[in-house]
């Protein structure tokens, strides 16, 4: 198989957590007999030096004619004085929404071999941790107007039925393949925006009978995921709701650099980035970890390439490398190796057959 990967690398530590995913990209194409390409994207703070915007037009075009996106992370403190429209996540968003990609899907799922990284209580760990986060990801307060005007500043929170209707189904659909329960999250006791959410949603359920639809509101929900995630199969919620209960999610599964995305519209074209962000804090010290953006290079392969097998070969050899002992710092526990992040993409590498 031929496929062209366009390929931003970004701010903070993204560099160097997309190039261990982009050797372990080339090992899979060399024992598997593919051939993948890559196109570099500027987009993010680098862009905003190099061209004065986060992500001009003809970077945005180097993305849309590949057939899927690998990110690292954008951001640094350099940009946060920034105007808004002048921000390396203005990059980011701007990408999203180019590619249509409205459905990001975020798994928390605990590694066992990490239970004791959560920092959770172990008897609920022991109850299991394996549920996923549908995320609407081109709509609601992150794209309606945003203005600062006299002293008073408005952000727009809007959702259409049409928007409520694609990503629903997606989360329906995702149930469908798991476990058959669906979460619906929303501040329906506040927001019209989250009523018209909670009707879109009940509608749908007619046409999903062996899905279990569930409602709650996001508070309770941000309460639920500590105290009993093991009722999670399938959270489907709108925009910031999901960003902030992915992070959330994530910690409780041992760490935010554990967790990869995926995020897809209508074509196989792809957006596949880890969770967290650009750690201007830890960059170039060969500290941070780089399986969330390893394990998001899986995604590509099984969502966009249908390679499952290809995915399936990077997951175990991110397991094994976890069995022989090794951990970065952000998952470091007692008796256990501590390695970098060139070493950890070098393990996998070494796992991978
Ligand atoms: C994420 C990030 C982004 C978001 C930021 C960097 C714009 O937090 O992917 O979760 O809020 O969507
Ligand atoms: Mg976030």
């Amino acid at each position: 198989m031929n496929k062209h990967i366009a390929v931003i690398r970004g701010d903070g530590i993204g560099p160097e957590i997309v190039e261990q995913a982009l050797a372990v990209l080339d090992k899979i194409a060399a024992l598997y007999g593919h051939t993948f390409t890559y196109t570099s994207v500027d987009m993010g703070g680098c862009a905003i030096d190099k061209y004065g915007d986060p992500l001009p037009d003809h970077e945005l075009e180097k993305c849309l004619a590949s057939d899927s996106v690998l990110l690292g992370a954008v951001g640094g403190d350099k940009w946060n004085s920034f105007p808004g429209h002048l921000r390396p996540e203005k990059g980011l968003l701007r990408l999203r929404a180019g590619m249509g990609v409205y459905s990001n899907n975020r798994p928390a799922k605990i590694w066992r071999q990490l239970a004791d990284a959560s920092p959770l209580k172990a008897s609920i760990v022991a109850q299991g941790i394996d549920f996923i986060i549908v995320r609407e990801l081109i709509g609601g307060i992150y794209f309606g107007a945003h203005q600062t005007e006299n002293g008073v500043a408005t952000d727009v929170l809007q959702y259409s039925e049409a928007e409520i209707e694609r990503i629903g189904r997606i989360g329906f659909e995702t149930a469908r393949k798991r476990r058959g329960k669906l979460c619906s999250v929303e501040k329906s006791n506040v927001l019209d925006s989250s009523r018209l959410w909670k009707t879109v949603m009940h509608r749908l359920a007619a046409e999903y009978p062996d899905v279990t639809l569930s409602d709650m509101l996001v508070d309770n929900c941000a309460m639920q995921i500590v105290k009993n995630p093991a009722q999670f199969d399938v959270i489907v919620t709108e925009n910031m709701f999901g960003d902030i209960l992915s992070d959330e999610a994530s910690m409780i599964t041992g760490s935010i650099g554990m967790i990869p995305s995926s995020s897809l519209g209508q074509s196989s074209c792809g957006l596949y980035e880890p969770i967290h962000g650009s750690a201007p804090d830890i960059a170039g010290k060969d500290i941070a970890n780089p399986i969330g953006t390893i394990l998001s290079a899986a995604m590509m392969l099984r969502y966009s390439f249908d390679l499952p097998k290809e995915a399936d070969a990077i997951e175990n050899a991110v397991s094994a490398v976890l069995d022989a002992g090794y951990r970065t710092a952000d998952i470091m526990s007692q008796g256990m190796i501590q390695i970098g992040c060139k070493e950890c993409g070098e393990q996998i590498l070494r796992h991978l057959q």
